[in-house]
């Protein structure tokens, strides 16, 4: 068993750089299925759901290999097993790996992802969209069986622009003869990064980053290497705990466009923000001042992803934050452990109400998801005292190395294994 140990109450110091986004890599890896030829994905992360990724690619017969932080990816072979719960359960996400499979191979066979932590997770969507492009679905016990031999290119209109469901379908439409519109489709920074990939290995997208996207099928990709984008949910974190902690930090090797909606946010707290090329400082001191609407939504808007970690640093502020959460109806519930290191918050259904408190003090408590561990590490780096955060495991399918991380700004802060 492993904990965090924080001994809090410190500022933070210093210089930190941003791994690659986890959100980035995960559909490249989905992406390599594209391809009979190798990939490189350069400095991919070591997280556990990148982990989960490779296994499932691995369990279609492909090669996945890391050399360093570089992943080769292979998929010359590919058997069409069936991609069971044991890897889907793992990873949720894992349902828009079936936009390349039937892309390259016409037919797919996945374990439905069920429910998750932060809420039921439908893949409605995703269904939906592979239906617009003649792909027959078939649900077989729980095995979601696709049958995409008579699948052509087409107009996909997205009820709501999921980012999943997008990249799933830019996938499938990589490899189908004539153009694939994909409308009202998410505009995050990830999906531009798979168009990049995609068109790195010889595709036709034009569009990602807007409503509309068009993908003009090709009728081979070939093998590239590419280095995705900087994590920005990471970068985003550390500055969040700056904003708690108070200090002064630079977090390097981000893309300052990509963060906009957190840091003019952060702003509102009064910490100072300055950008020069592809660093982001903060200046932070004393209580931070409350965030009095704070609402989640799509991409520019303010993350889901980020979330918790701004709640965590709310509940130090000199007033009351309202925060709205739009996207995941139950993302809430790590709320029930910043109470116990003397948080005051009341959540009712998608709204917590913050009410700041000069001081946190330290507790044992327990990560349940990926984002809301990250949140209990900021409030123990923030709280007085000692804190123990159990279950790390959810915070390490994100974070690569969080408590190095923050040691290396001046943090207290260690992983102990039992
Ligand atoms: C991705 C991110 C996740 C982030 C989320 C929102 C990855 C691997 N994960 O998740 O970290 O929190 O975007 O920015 O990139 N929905 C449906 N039906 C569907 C699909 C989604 O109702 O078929 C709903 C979801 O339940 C959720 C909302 O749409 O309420 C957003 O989901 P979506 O944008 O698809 O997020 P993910 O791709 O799962």
């Amino acid at each position: 068993m492993q904990k965090i140990i924080v001994d809090g109450g410190l500022p933070l110091y210093g210089e930190i750089s941003v791994q690659t986004a986890k959100n980035a890599a995960l559909p490249i890896i989905a992406a390599c299925i594209l391809t009979d030829e190798p990939v490189v994905i350069e400095n991919c992360p070591h997280l556990n759901d990148i982990n989960a990724m490779i296994d499932i690619v691995r369990h279609l017969g492909c090669f996945a290999q890391f050399d360093g932080d570089d992943l080769t990816v292979c998929c010359k072979d590919i058997s069409l097993n069936v991609i069971n719960s044991d890897l889907t359960g793992k990873l949720r996400s894992s349902i828009f790996i079936l936009g390349s499979i039937l892309s390259r191979c016409r037919r797919a066979y996945i374990s439905h992802p069920g429910g998750c932590e932060i809420g039921l997770r439908p893949i409605d969507l995703h269904i939906a969209g592979l239906k617009s492009l003649s792909v027959k679905i078939e649900d077989d016990c729980g095995v979601i069986c696709c049958d995409g031999l008579e699948m052509h290119s087409g107009v996909i209109n997205l009820d709501f622009a999921s980012v999943g469901a997008t990249e799933n379908l830019m996938m499938a439409g990589a490899l189908l003869d004539g153009e694939t519109v994909i409308v009202n489709a998410a505009r995050e920074p990830e999906i531009v990064d798979l168009a990049a990939f995609i068109n790195a290995m010889g595709g036709k997208i034009t569009g990602a980053g807007e409503s509309i996207i068009r993908i003009v099928g090709v009728k081979k990709l070939h093998g590239c290497r590419y280095r995705p984008m900087p994590d920005r949910i990471c970068a985003g974190t550390y500055l969040a705990a700056v904003a708690a902690t108070g200090g002064n930090v630079t977090v390097k090797d981000v893309v300052p466009e990509h963060i906009l909606g957190i840091t003019e946010r952060l702003k509102k707290t009064g910490a100072r923000i300055s950008v020069r090329g592809s660093s982001v400082r903060i200046t932070a001191d004393g209580r931070p001042r409350p965030i009095h609407k704070l609402e989640t939504n799509v991409y520019p808007a303010f993350p889901t992803d980020m979330q918790p970690q701004f709640c965590a640093m709310l509940t130090r502020a000199s007033g009351s934050s309202v925060i709205i959460e739009n996207l995941f109806e139950n993302r809430f519930g790590y709320t029930n452990e910043l109470l116990r290191m003397g948080a005051a918050i009341t959540v009712k259904d998608r709204i917590a109400v913050v009410n700041g408190v000069p001081t946190l003090h330290g507790a044992a408590v327990r990560a349940c998801d990926l984002r809301g561990g990250a949140a209990l590490v900021i409030a123990a780096l923030a709280a007085e005292g000692r804190s123990v955060v159990y279950c790390p495991e959810h915070i390490d399918r994100g974070y690569e190395h969080i408590e190095t991380d923050f040691a290396l700004l001046g943090a207290k802060i260690r992983r102990v294994t039992e």
